[in-house]
């Protein structure tokens, strides 16, 4: 069987109905058994191809329970016989109280670039919209143009050494007492209320890479989207504050030629180096040149990030660096994703097709694992997991 059909058919394993008759699809059938925001998205884009009435309806799924305030729940348990490994925030409800990197416009336009239907668009559009109004408006409570995470498990990679000065904790921290701390974390924000200001400013205020990148690249697709649904306000408000972003990643994360996550209303650079150093090629914010000494330094040095088996999330050079630790070193497939998007903006094609070989290789080898050991080329974690299926969409960009 041929890799497309491999993929195809794994999403159709992890397909599942909910109570109103809709599909969606779990990242992994044993491990991850519910929906999940930026997985959700990643489906879409690979199933824009294959099946776009289903990528529609994990859109259509993962927007379904959105909050008022335009917040959208990272996880939704549709199945509540399902256990629940841990209270996420709004007690035994079906969502969680925190959010996920804003990948919702990417994952509309890859499903109207295969139809060129209009008709979801104009359906979804309003939530999209106000998901990252809610984004701009309540996590920049500083106006800084840039949008803060008030959990490490709002970045998607939880466990990032990333978060390790923020969180309090040593590079040597244990997965469960990483776990331990961050559902603290939940029952601390708990106390204030969500009230995000008030969690950012008592208990955890970072303003992260990727999830700035993720923003400014979808807000310049909401841009797009807003003109077929003939939308002019929107258009200009997506427009303008993704340059105002653009500003300020750089004013405000730039230093040595990269870009840091930040902490706090000061915005102390958190000089950890990881994958994230490539992000901010899928926004192009590198001008050319930054981009071809940011190959150069980083992604040619095999002691660093560019590992036997592709990109190492955390560089080896960091003491927290782990080669089997939950995204404290291992290989995942949406940052070799991204960054083969990234590269792909620059002409680096080269690099593009390494990353590209390497993913495809490390499937062979282990079939849709969660993430890879980069010295090994070891898989670890859940089984039949779906990340895998967008070296599909890598395949044929
Ligand atoms: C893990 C990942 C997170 C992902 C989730 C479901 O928690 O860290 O990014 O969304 O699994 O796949």
């Amino acid at each position: 069987m041929n890799f497309k059909d491999k993929a195809f058919q794994l999403l159709l394993r992890n397909r599942r109905t909910n109570s109103l008759g809709q599909t969606y699809t779990v990242p992994s059938p044993e491990t991850y058994p519910y929906q999940w925001l930026w997985d959700s998205c990643f489906h879409a884009i690979v199933l824009a191809k294959l099946d776009p009435e289903a990528a529609i309806s994990e859109l259509r799924t993962i927007l379904s329970h959105q909050l008022d305030d335009g917040m959208i729940p990272h996880i939704i348990f549709w199945n509540t016989k399902l256990s629940r490994p841990y209270n996420w925030g709004w007690g035994k409800g079906a969502i969680t109280s925190i959010t996920q990197p804003p990948m919702v416009a990417y994952a509309a336009q890859a499903i109207y670039h295969h139809t060129r239907e209009t008709a979801f668009l104009e359906e979804l559009f309003p939530r999209m919209l106000s998901f990252y109004k809610y984004l701009i408006e309540r996590r920049d409570p500083r106006d800084h143009n840039l949008v803060s995470i008030i959990n490490p498990d709002e970045s998607g990679e939880d466990n990032s050494p990333r978060f390790d000065i923020p969180m309090h904790l040593s590079t040597d921290v244990s997965f469960f007492k990483h776990m331990y701390e961050r559902h603290k974390l939940v029952r601390a924000n708990r106390t204030c209320n969500f009230d995000e200001e008030m969690c950012m400013k008592q208990n955890f205020w970072v303003k992260d890479v990727p999830f700035n990148v993720i923003m400014i690249k979808n807000l310049e697709i909401l841009a797009k989207l807003a003109l077929l649904v003939k939308d002019q306000k929107a258009h200009e408000y997506a427009k303008l504050h993704a340059k105002l972003m653009r500003e300020a990643m750089r004013d405000l994360m730039m230093e040595d030629g990269v870009f840091w996550a930040t902490e706090g209303e000061n915005n102390t650079h958190l000089k950890v180096t990881t994958w994230a150093h490539f992000m901010p090629l899928f926004a192009e914010l590198y001008t050319p040149d930054e981009a071809k000494e940011l190959i150069a330094k980083h992604f040619h040095d095999n002691d660093s990030l560019r590992s036997p088996f592709g990109i190492r999330t955390v560089s080896k050079q960091e003491s927290s660096y782990r080669a089997a630790g939950f995204w404290r070193g291992p290989i995942w497939m949406a940052p070799h994703w991204f960054v083969y998007k990234g590269l792909r903006e620059y002409g680096f094609e080269a690099e593009a097709e390494w990353i590209l070989a390497a993913s495809l290789k490390l499937m062979e080898r282990n079939g849709f694992r969660e993430y890879f050991n980069p010295e090994t080329g070891k898989a670890y974690g859940a089984h039949n997991f779906t990340w895998g299926t967008l070296v599909l969409d890598m395949m044929e960009s």
